[in-house]
């Protein structure tokens, strides 16, 4: 995507931020931060979903145990947009290993373990695309943050 300020990224709650009731502070963190939410939703994927989504890890020694962590109950599922989003949002993620994330990022505040990392974020523009066509098949709602009468 050529346009900077419309790049997008797929950024999840895993089921650990779900059910430690983190999902309102990282949205709010990405829309503090002027990104603009374009998708949303609440789900419960299957094994083939979430070996879908990271399928570039099979065959790691952890990947069995990072199926069983995702399936183990609902995530959300997110798109947001703007300038510079993937690079962004990896950055307010912190490191893969929480240990290694700095205060102030969402892994670097709320976790330890790298097996309970709490979020993910799309690494690449292109992994972004695929993520997004993954999760939400159904497409993205286009819509404006241009002043709505209904705001003011
Ligand atoms: P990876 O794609 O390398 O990291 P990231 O989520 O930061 O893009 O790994 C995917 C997930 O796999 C990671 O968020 C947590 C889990 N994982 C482990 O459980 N153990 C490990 O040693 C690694 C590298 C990842």
């Amino acid at each position: 995507m050529s346009n900077k300020n419309a790049e997008r990224t797929y950024i999840m709650v895993k089921p650990d931020g779900v059910q430690r009731g983190l999902v309102g502070d990282i949205i709010g963190r990405f829309e503090k931060r002027g990104f603009k939410l374009i998708a949303l939703k609440l789900v419960h994927a299957t094994r083939e979903h979430l070996e879908d989504h990271y399928g570039d890890l099979k065959g790691k020694p952890f990947f069995p145990g990072l199926i069983n962590y995702m399936a183990s109950g609902p995530v959300v599922a997110m798109v947001w947009e703007g300038l510079d989003a993937v690079k962004t949002g990896r950055s307010m993620l912190g490191a893969t290993n929480p240990l290694a994330s700095a205060p102030g990022t969402i892994r670097g505040d709320y976790a330890l373990a790298v097996g309970r990392n709490i979020c993910h974020g799309s690494d690449s523009v292109e992994n972004a695309e695929k993520e997004i066509k993954l999760w939400f098949p159904e497409g993205i709602v286009q819509y404006s943050h241009d002043l709505a009468p209904w705001i003011f």
